[in-house]
């Protein structure tokens, strides 16, 4: 990154703060050129006994971002996790780290109830009915208020700051007011709704005017990035197209940015001999059985588990598997459990498996193994391996990393994907069993489809998904957008007015 110092002389009129000194007045001494800020610091804390302490988050995002950060003297900014801990590090493999602390009220009305029963349901299908309350939505722009707050004071006069997801959309007007000088990158790792959805939101113009502070707002996929864009023509007065909006003045740029998993990493855990022989020790552990069907998700209403669950019992039922010859995995990470939607669902996915191992299951042959646990990350793989159909049915999913890490497991072109339409990585895995998952019917000949495929199908099935899947990994996925960030109008001026040989995009 180049030095900053005199970003702050801008023209009049440009709406910058100015300083006398060159420096920023809300900065920190030593301000970071690349602050990211996520809802959720890179670091959890655990306090299982043998593992006490802080301990990484897991996932290719964090080690994705964890390179950018190291190259550009960067901060991550985030919650911690948890409302009484002690103090997270300053900062944790290389990255520093800055957290922003809720209370208990907070953790109740702007996580539990504005991100996750308003937003959340919301964005996805409303699946669930959201739930909208005045105070959660105060108490939602209070605590995006010191979110902004904490990164105008922290981030190097001119420097970049990407905003991730749901739970921070207004953050980007709000650090727009404090710090025009910045850049502003915005991404959603969650579908955003269609506008026959978005339209039930009381407070939609103010949220769409909280992310168009943005200069860079990125989606998983086009339809959200359209579905955006028109709402923004729509209700706040932005003018352009689904790829730039221009907005009180400004020029915004908007696409997508589909995110990936850390494909070399996972596929050398593929390969590693210890992860492969605990991969076969799992089969014969369950008898070595003709077609291990496997399911992995955090255990969320929009997941899909229990339909998926349904389908595989009507199959016992009918006699299409038998729990002595096809057995299947199910792993539910747990996930928001003081929230009663997530309660209710964990105990009607827990009595349907109950039901279906007490009316199918043989002793020592449970029909379903069911996990509710976080695995370590080699364990996934082992599992990744040991299976022969992977089922992903969300009703709705920004995405879906376990689609993929599947794929990136399968070096040796076995293995089938049964895949939700409904799910981000469905516009990539083409080469997947794609089902419609309100469809019992369909899902039910999906798994009859991909237990009866022979090799030759399974083989271009997969080559073709790990094709598209090592087209770009995460690190890619990564420089993507940050350099699409460096290419939005503010920053280019930004970068004119710093040095004059370099052109300006706008006039
Ligand atoms: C999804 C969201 C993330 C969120 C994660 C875990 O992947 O896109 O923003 O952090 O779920 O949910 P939690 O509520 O535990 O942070």
């Amino acid at each position: 990154m180049t030095s900053q110092s005199n970003l702050y002389l801008l023209p009049a009129g440009s709406g910058a703060q100015t300083s006398d000194e060159g420096a920023a007045p809300w900065t920190d001494e030593q301000g970071a050129d690349l602050v990211v800020v996520a809802n959720r610091l890179p670091v959890r804390h655990s306090s299982s006994p043998g593992d006490e302490g802080w301990l990484p988050s897991p996932g290719g995002l964090v080690s994705a971002l964890t390179s950018s950060l190291q190259d550009l003297n960067g901060l991550w900014i985030g919650w911690p996790g948890a409302i009484d801990h002690e103090e997270p590090p300053e900062s944790y493999g290389g990255i520093r780290l800055k957290a922003v602390n809720i209370s208990a009220e907070e953790y109740e009305e702007f996580y539990l109830g504005f991100s996750n029963a308003t937003i959340w349901p919301l964005y996805h299908d409303a699946i669930r009915s959201p739930t909208y309350h005045r105070k959660w939505w105060h108490t939602y722009r209070n605590v995006n208020m010191r979110f902004a707050e904490a990164i105008a004071r922290s981030v190097a006069p001119g420097g970049t700051v990407w905003i991730h997801d749901y739970q921070l959309q207004l953050v980007p007007q709000m650090l727009r007011v404090l710090r025009p000088d910045v850049v502003i990158g915005f991404f959603f790792h969650i579908p955003f709704p269609p506008s026959e959805l978005f339209m039930q939101l009381p407070w939609r113009r103010e949220i769409l005017t909280g992310l168009l502070g943005a200069d860079l707002i990125g989606f998983q996929l086009h339809s959200g990035a359209s579905n955006f864009s028109r709402l923004a023509r729509r209700l706040t007065g932005a003018s352009g197209t689904d790829s730039g909006l221009t907005f009180e003045g400004r020029d915004i740029r908007v696409g997508a940015f589909p995110i990936s998993v850390d494909c070399r990493l996972i596929a050398e855990k593929a390969a590693d001999p210890a992860i492969r022989a605990r991969a076969k020790e799992i089969r014969e552990g369950l008898g070595n059985p003709e077609f291990l069907l496997l399911g992995v998700d955090r255990l969320d209403y929009t997941k899909g588990i229990q339909q998926r669950i349904k389908a595989v019992s009507e199959m016992l039922a009918d006699g299409t598997l038998s729990a002595e010859r096809q057995v299947m995995i199910q792993v539910a990470v747990p996930s928001r459990e003081s929230d009663a939607h997530y309660e209710q669902e964990r105990h009607d996915l827990e009595r349907a498996v109950g039901e279906v191992n007490g009316e199918y299951g043989l002793v020592g042959h449970p029909a379903i193994h069911y996990l509710h646990k976080n695995l370590p990350f080699d364990e996934l793989i082992a599992l990744y391996l040991a299976a022969d159909i992977m089922l992903v049915t969300p009703f709705r999913d920004g995405m879906n990393l376990v689609a993929k890490e599947y794929v990136m497991c399968r070096s040796d072109m076995t293995g089938k994907l049964i895949l939700s339409e409904f799910a981000g990585a469905a516009s990539e895995l083409r080469g997947a069993y794609l089902v419609n998952p309100h469809d019992l019917d369909g899902i039910k000949e999906a798994i009859l489809h991909a237990m009866n495929s022979g090799p030759k199908e399974t083989r271009d099935r997969m080559s073709r998904m790990r094709r598209a899947t090592i087209r770009r990994d995460v690190y890619d996925w990564a420089k993507g957008f940050l350099s699409a960030l460096q290419q939005t109008p503010h920053a280019t001026r930004l970068r004119a007015l710093e040095d004059p040989s370099i052109e300006s995009t706008t006039p």
